[in-house]
């Protein structure tokens, strides 16, 4: 397990480069938000449903895992037990699992904010169920769940380590940019969360 022992702030060059230190990655992250749902898009598809989410903690991060791995995800990997547990029966929080003909494939959270705001927090598939208009369907539900409630607007930010593709399908979704913002965080492989394998056809483990 990588030790950081980083100091808790780094220069940042405005323009130009800037070295990270050892163990952290760094992420553009892009904010977008959709302030009126947008109709539907996606095909009917009987084979797929949406239920509640376990809260099963292991069971919860396995399926975390299928999804997050091969994009680094590691916000709930990084929560104890007792924090995970919290964050799961929060009732202003939405977490819907999809199964197609019984198996879990993908993970929808919607978390509300007493504002009149919301947060598509987790929206994701395994990777054998990417890029087959599954995708759009998830969409289509997410909206239609946020928008049953009178929320203001729905954001979501995105980063460099997700879906080379998901700023568009976003921007497809309905959602427009209104901001960026860099984030330095730990390697989650150096952090012990995955091996170090995972992932490295993209973004391979940097040592040091
Ligand atoms: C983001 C993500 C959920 C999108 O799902 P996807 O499966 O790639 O998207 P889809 O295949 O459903 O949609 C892509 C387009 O192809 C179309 N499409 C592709 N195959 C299709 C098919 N067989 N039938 C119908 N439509 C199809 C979709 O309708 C859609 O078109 P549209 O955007 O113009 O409506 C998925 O890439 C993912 O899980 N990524 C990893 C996690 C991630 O990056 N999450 C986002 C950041 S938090």
């Amino acid at each position: 397990m990588h030790d950081p022992s980083p100091p808790a702030f780094l220069p940042c060059r405005i323009d130009g480069y800037t070295d990270l230190p050892p163990g952290k990655l760094a992420n553009l992250v892009t904010y977008l938000e959709v302030t009126r749902p947008p109709p539907p898009r996606a095909t009917v598809r009987p084979d797929l449903a949406l239920v509640e989410t376990t809260r099963d903690l292991e069971a919860y991060r396995a399926l975390y895992r299928r999804i997050g791995a091969r994009w680094l995800w590691m916000g709930r990997l990084a929560l104890s037990d007792a924090a995970l547990a919290r964050t799961l029966s929060d009732p202003r929080l939405v977490s819907r699992t999809l199964l197609r003909g019984g198996d879990a494939i993908g993970l929808m959270e919607l978390q509300f904010e007493e504002d009149g705001e919301a947060e598509l927090a987790y929206f994701g598939l395994v990777p054998e169920a990417i890029g087959g208009g599954i995708g759009r369907w998830l969409m289509d539900a997410a909206l239609a769940q946020a928008f049953a409630r009178p929320i203001a607007r729905l954001m979501v930010h995105t980063c460099t380590f997700d879906h080379p593709d998901a700023v568009a399908f976003y921007v497809r979704s309905g959602f427009r940019p209104y901001k960026r913002a860099i984030e330095i965080h730990d390697d989650p492989r150096l952090a012990g969360y995955y091996p170090h394998e995972t992932a490295a056809e993209r973004w391979p483990v940097v040592e040091g």
